[in-house]
């Protein structure tokens, strides 16, 4: 008879990510090399605050392999048109304009106004089950970005449909179904960008029109580029803010004082999702490519290696937004839309019996609930 996950310690960082319960294991990895070759999965892992901070900071690590921009799968695909642009995807000149228009435009974002409408959209569908639960986890972050967008209400559910369709190709346990199915959504988000763009100027300080106008500002001229990065503010938000708040529901069931804390004193939303963050975070690695041979800590890597950098051993606050030139720049909206959520939901999910365990990612751990036993 298999053990079970609390017994057995994960054997890698990518089966750690859904492991019940694999912060020990990360611990043990923080407290050998922050560098080392792991032959069972031919790269390197980077890990504790050191080994992420130093190769997340060198400019030698790239966020694609050497000459592979865009994934063969993709290659030529609306997906692939769509990938090769994104912010997150690109180091160099293509990363650093887009990476400052994105993040000067995301900082002007009206908190306390975004978290007040994500309170109004998740009061109006507060899940009743764990079927619903799951569906809200995504859908409601990507409500309030399409919102913040200046998407009507009407358009949300089918960009949220779209944004997970075209976010089940870019893992690399895709399979060929979900890489198919993923590119009539990657052409149904750029048409949905490029109406909303052409009304953009009708919404002066809306985030769109900020973003067009720094786009502007700067010269980061091609058009493609700006629309690509458009849906990638959907799609970097899907998984990761599902994950948040998914995680943030599996903290309140561990500590059943916290809800009652909470009821009583609302304002300490805030401070529980940045615990969560740290403790139980949404994304537990990411990948870099070393475009040269370098020395980082000591440590010789040769050019063309992969290292998986385990942010989730970094046990620091940025760890789960990463760090450096590629750090998010969402890790505020997110909060304020987890918030809302939480704070509208918190009530109606306390009797909820809920089990979990966690959709198959390699980095990204986003629990799956099913009807759990009542108490
Ligand atoms: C809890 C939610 C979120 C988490 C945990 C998260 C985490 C991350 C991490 C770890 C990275 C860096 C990846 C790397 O260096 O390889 C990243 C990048 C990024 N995130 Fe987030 N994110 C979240 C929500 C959001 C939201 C809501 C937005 C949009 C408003 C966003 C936009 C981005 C963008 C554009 C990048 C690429 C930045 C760059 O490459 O320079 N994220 N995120």
């Amino acid at each position: 008879m298999p053990l079970p996950d609390f017994v057995l310690a994960p054997a890698d960082p990518f089966s750690a990510v859904t492991h019940a319960a694999p912060y020990d294991y990360y611990r043990r990895l923080a407290d050998g090399p922050p560098l080392r070759f792991e032959a069972s999965l031919d790269c390197w892992l980077a890990t504790g605050t050191a080994g992420v901070r130093t190769v997340l900071e060198h400019p030698a690590c790239r966020v694609r392999p050497p000459g592979l921009g865009v994934p063969l799968n993709l290659a030529g695909t609306p997906c692939g048109a769509i990938f090769a642009e994104l912010v997150r995807m690109n180091d160099g000149e293509r990363h650093t304009v887009p990476k400052q228009v994105l993040a000067r435009a995301l900082a002007q974002v009206d908190l306390a106004r975004l978290q007040e409408r994500v309170l109004q959209i998740a009061g109006k569908r507060v899940p009743a089950s764990a079927a619903q639960l799951n569906d809200a986890l995504f859908e409601l972050p990507l409500f309030g970005m399409a919102d913040l967008l200046g998407f009507a209400p009407a358009q949300w559910p089918a960009l949220a449909a779209w944004t997970r369709d075209f976010v089940a190709c870019l893992s690399p346990l895709s399979n060929e179904e979900q890489v198919a199915g993923a590119q009539d959504a990657a052409n149904a988000l750029l048409h949905g960008f490029t109406v909303l763009l052409r009304e953009a100027d009708a919404l002066p300080g809306s985030l769109l029109h900020d973003i067009v106008t720094g786009a502007d500002a700067v010269g980061w001229q091609a058009s493609g580029g700006v629309l690509a990065n458009l849906v990638g503010l959907l799609s970097q938000t899907c998984d990761a803010t599902a994950g948040l708040l998914g995680n943030a529901v599996v903290a309140l069931r561990a500590q059943p004082d916290l809800s009652a804390q909470l009821r009583a004193a609302p304002r300490l939303w805030p401070a529980v999702l940045r615990e969560v963050s740290r403790h139980d975070p949404p994304i537990h690695n990411t990948r870099r490519y070393t475009a040269d041979a370098v020395e980082l800590l000591g440590v010789r890597i040769p050019a063309g290696q992969m290292i998986v950098v385990v942010l989730a051993s970094a046990g620091c606050a940025e760890s789960g937004f990463g760090h450096g030139r590629h750090a998010c720049p969402g890790q505020s909206i997110a909060h304020s839309i987890a918030t809302a959520c939480l704070q509208a939901w918190a009530g109606g999910l306390e009797d909820m019996p809920l089990a979990w365990s966690y959709r198959p990612s390699l980095n990204a751990r986003i629990p799956l609930f099913s009807d759990g036993e009542r108490a």
